[in-house]
């Protein structure tokens, strides 16, 4: 397809009269904030400007419609206040620093053609999803973006749909440098990524935030589908122990680097292996793999490792994985405990969330003990919503074909009585409050 020239920036050079109001230059600054929303506005420009070489007064400019003579009333008497003042007119100079991007890309693209209305921004870059009558402009679109947004170095436009399993989609550069790794920083958090080769959304902020914030300092928790960290990161300042899993390579060498980075080496650890066989480790699942990506220094404790949460945000498939959790706990280790807190990310489109429900169920081969809470995360698209699904591992699950002896027996069941009702993120007893620390057998 044919690309469009780059801007023609002359083409915004002009001339514009504008009402003006020449007053006392000790006057002018109260006066300008009397006759706020009447005053000349475009982005770098003052609407205080000398009048020649004069040094007594200034020309107050107006926005191009305001007719000082048809003033209220009221700004009439705010007027009369300021002695000498008189009605003039200044001629001012435009050209493309004063114009917004919305404003440059209305008048360049053809008639028809949408202008974007927004770009999702990745540290220096400017992530964009054209349409295809935009395509044939995408280089002056890109190009606009650039110019008017002085920290985005890289413009890309997203290919095709997210299809791979690591859930990063093809892009290419339509204005700027080929440079895609950047930084991002929330909540205080930094996060260093390579845009090309990891999943990032920023749209998920509010998300981790909500989350993290309802685990308890001290908790234990299992990131299982981590990304480059932005649970795993901020649960690691928060206090938690984290245990941050990623299948992809690309992820687990930046979740490592944003763990240095934000100097949480002793709480949170990296691990590079598929979701299943990250929850079995961590559970020490006998006849579980011992995969050769584990971190040096980690062996899980016999009996596997407690922990209160394990998050899994993999939304498209994150379901299917629950399988990993039937049998798999030790029963010496959890009789009597809390189990986890199992917070699922999935997609709801054409269902209801019983119909939710019952494909969570079915996962984990049995039904959930209590009902879950369900919380809406966003509007992915037209009837498509990405839901948050927190339930606590189902007893029968989580022991499914371990035998259990007399007395395990009796204290699963009374964990299960003192259970209490549907599980709240956070009121969940953290590892070390009285709760969670019952005797182990
Ligand atoms: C939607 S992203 C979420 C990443 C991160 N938790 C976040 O909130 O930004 C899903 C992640 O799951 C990872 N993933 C895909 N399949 C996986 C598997 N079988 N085991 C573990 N991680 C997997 C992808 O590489 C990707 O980083």
């Amino acid at each position: 397809m044919a690309q469009q020239p780059a801007v023609d920036r002359a083409a915004f050079k002009q001339v514009i009269k504008l009402p003006a109001l020449r007053v006392p230059t000790k006057a002018c600054n109260d006066l300008m904030r009397k006759l706020r929303g009447f005053t000349f506005d475009l982005p770098k420009t003052k609407c205080i400007v000398h009048d020649g070489d004069r040094q007594d007064v200034r020309l107050l400019l107006l926005s191009q419609k305001v007719d000082p003579q048809a003033f209220s009333p009221e700004l009439q008497a705010v007027l009369q206040q300021v002695e000498g003042w008189e009605v003039c007119s200044h001629d001012m100079q435009l050209d493309y620093q004063h114009f917004t991007a919305d404003a440059v890309l209305r008048k360049l693209l053809p008639e028809g053609v949408e202008v974007p209305t927004s770009f999702e921004s990745i540290g220096h870059i400017a992530h964009l999803n054209l349409r295809p009558e935009q395509l044939p402009h995408k280089a002056l679109i890109g190009q606009v973006i650039m110019d008017k947004n002085p920290t985005i170095r890289t413009v890309v436009n997203k290919l095709g749909s997210i299809e791979n399993e690591y859930r990063v989609f093809d892009m290419e550069v339509i204005a700027g440098d080929q440079a895609f790794e950047t930084e991002v920083s929330q909540h205080g958090v930094r996060f260093r990524l390579d845009f090309s080769k990891v999943y990032w959304n920023s749209r998920l902020e509010t998300e981790h935030a909500r989350l993290v914030s309802s685990f308890q300092p001290g908790e234990v928790v299992a990131d299982i589908m981590a990304g480059i960290g932005p649970f795993a990161v901020p649960a690691g300042k928060h206090g938690c122990k984290v245990y941050a899993n990623d299948l992809n390579p690309e992820s687990a060498k930046y979740l490592a680097l944003n763990v240095q980075l934000n100097r949480v080496g002793a709480q949170v650890l990296p691990f590079n292996m598929d979701g299943r066989q990250f929850v079995r480790l961590l559970l020490a699942t006998p006849g579980g793999p011992v995969p050769a990506a584990i971190p040096p220094g980690f062996r899980p404790p016999p009996g596997g490792v407690l922990f209160q949460h394990a998050v899994m945000n993999l939304p498209a498939s994150a379901v299917e994985f629950l399988d990993a959790f039937r049998g798999a706990f030790d029963p010496a280790s959890w009789a009597g405990r809390q189990l986890p807190l199992v917070h699922v990310y999935t997609f709801m489109k054409s269902e209801t969330e019983a119909d939710v429900i019952t494909r969570v169920e079915a996962a984990l081969g049995g039904k959930l003990d209590e009902p879950p809470s369900i919380h809406t995360v966003r509007d992915v698209a037209p009837n498509k919503l990405m839901l948050c699904v927190t339930f606590r591992v189902p007893q029968a699950v989580a022991f499914a074909g371990r035998q259990l002896s007399q007395q395990q027996q009796e204290q699963q069941q009374q964990q299960q009585e003192t259970q209490g009702p549907a599980p709240a993120p956070a009121t969940h007893a953290a590892e070390g409050s009285p709760a969670a620390k019952k005797p182990r057998t």
